[in-house]
């Protein structure tokens, strides 16, 4: 078993199962990174302050620096048998530098540690998610000048309603994206990770030694590390995890907007509907039925959604009524964390690709769009704008869609000596240019069809 960070007033070894129980390491490896940033800041911190004089502090940040390299080259395999990551760097420096590790860990916590770790992986992965949405958003872009001019059947209750562009269809998409986009972003404007918290207390260090640490480490010019503050409210920095439950729910918002989307794409691509072509790549067989072609990377999404959600909920479970300030039960923040971060970045990277290979069924959708019930809204509109009150155009026009479908005709079809027995400002000329894509679309002033360019 790999050392552990603490252990002195214990007489007894730890219980072998117990010890399973409680590792992190399978997990919060993928912290190790910010783990040695927040060692190489406190090393500074513990230089300015005296504590460690020039020779030995550049041995420590030597080292680091060494295992950052290992960990960027890919070359880092966690040690299985530490407690957690901060054992498990600790552990590597004492390989590296001996009896000098020891020094590290003066007046620190991993209640502190663990805190600033998450919250700059946290910004280093609303980065990656905001720059993947933009990639989804592209491709809706791309979507949107393919089919630039297309009528569609717009939908509400899963009824026809009326014809809209399918790129208005596309648009709304594209401003759920830039929501998305413009909430990563504030998320990570908000976000700060301290140092000097200790493990509730704060340290004895100054915080202007803290503050000079981390005006060298921002020379690093590692992301993110602009945001790094001296701690204010040490007791609330070991105990928060606000951040994480608020990164978890603009996923689950994100994760929302995805399954939307993909239960669309999927209805619209079944036999019944038809409108749109899948990618083939993006779809798989069946081993029984030859002709299958099933959308199922787009079930997979829809399907995730119980586990980003479920992720959320089990985080904000175990925060509920814990006690100030650090809890062991926090541990249990980074699976959830970890699982939505995977999922939501494979989703999007995939929906990049699968949106860009949308093919719409042209004939098949304009053979929907002669379904004249897609314009009995444009008709009493047309009624209006001839004086009648709304509320009478929508009972004539109610009244000729019944006769059409009792008569096994189209209003369209109807002479104007038959229109008139509804409505004498009807005529079958005006009927066939109202009840049409075109008017449709162009009778539509209040639009401005436009997605918004998300905060950089
Ligand atoms: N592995 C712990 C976590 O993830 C790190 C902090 C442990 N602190 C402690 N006092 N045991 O939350």
């Amino acid at each position: 078993m790999a050392k552990k960070l603490w252990g002195g007033r214990f007489k007894k070894k730890i219980d072998k199962d117990f010890e399973q129980f409680s590792k992190s390491i399978q997990y919060d490896f993928k912290l190790a990174r910010v783990d040695v940033f927040h060692s190489i800041i406190h090393t500074l911190a513990l230089s300015g302050s005296g504590l460690l004089n020039k020779k030995e502090t550049k041995t420590i940040i030597d080292a680091l620096n060494e295992i950052i390299k290992d960990i960027d080259s890919g070359s880092f395999k966690p040690n299985l048998s530490s407690e957690d990551i901060h054992t498990d760097i600790h552990n590597r420096l004492q390989k590296k530098i001996g009896r000098l590790s020891a020094k590290v860990h003066t007046l620190r916590s991993r209640n502190d540690q663990i805190a600033f770790n998450e919250k700059f992986y946290c910004l280093d992965e609303a980065i990656n998610i905001k720059n993947l949405v933009g990639d989804v958003l592209n491709s809706f872009f791309v979507l949107m000048k393919e089919y630039d001019n297309q009528p569609f059947v717009g939908y509400t209750h899963t009824q026809r309603a009326q014809v809209i562009l399918f790129s208005d269809y596309l648009c709304a998409f594209g401003h759920m994206l830039a929501r998305d986009s413009n909430r990563i972003k504030r998320f990570y404007d908000s976000v700060i990770p301290y140092v000097g918290a200790g493990a509730l207390a704060g340290t004895s260090l100054h915080s202007k030694e803290y503050f000079k640490a981390i005006d060298v480490f921002f020379s690093y010019n590692h992301t993110g590390s602009d945001k790094i503050k001296s701690v204010e409210s040490s007791i609330d920095n070991v105990s928060d995890r606000d951040f994480l439950i608020e990164f978890l729910g603009i996923i689950s918002i994100i994760q929302m907007h995805l399954s939307r989307l993909a239960e669309d794409i999927i209805l619209y691509s079944t036999q019944e509907f038809d409108y749109l072509d899948l990618p083939e790549e993006f779809c798989t067989g069946s081993s029984l039925m030859p002709h299958k072609k099933n959308p199922d990377f787009l079930e997979l999404v829809r399907g995730y959604t119980g586990r980003i959600y479920g992720n959320q909920v089990s985080l904000m479970t175990m925060m509920k009524g814990l006690p100030m300030a650090y809890n062991r039960d926090m541990q249990l923040d980074k699976e959830p964390l970890f699982s939505s971060v995977e999922i939501i970045k494979s989703e999007l990277k995939i929906m990049a690709k699968f949106i860009k290979g949308i093919k719409l069924n042209k004939e098949i959708i304009a053979e929907a769009l002669l379904d004249e019930r897609l314009y009995a809204t444009e008709l009493a509109e047309f009624l209006v704008f001839k004086g009648i009150a709304f509320k009478d155009a929508h009972d004539i026009v109610g009244k000729l869609i019944r006769y059409a479908e009792d008569n096994k005709t189209q209003v369209k079809q109807m002479p104007d000596k038959l229109l008139k027995k509804f409505c004498v400002k009807l005529n079958s000329s005006d009927v066939a240019r109202v009840m049409h894509a075109a008017h449709a679309i162009t009778s539509k002033k209040s639009i401005k069809r436009k997605v918004p360019k998300p905060d950089a």
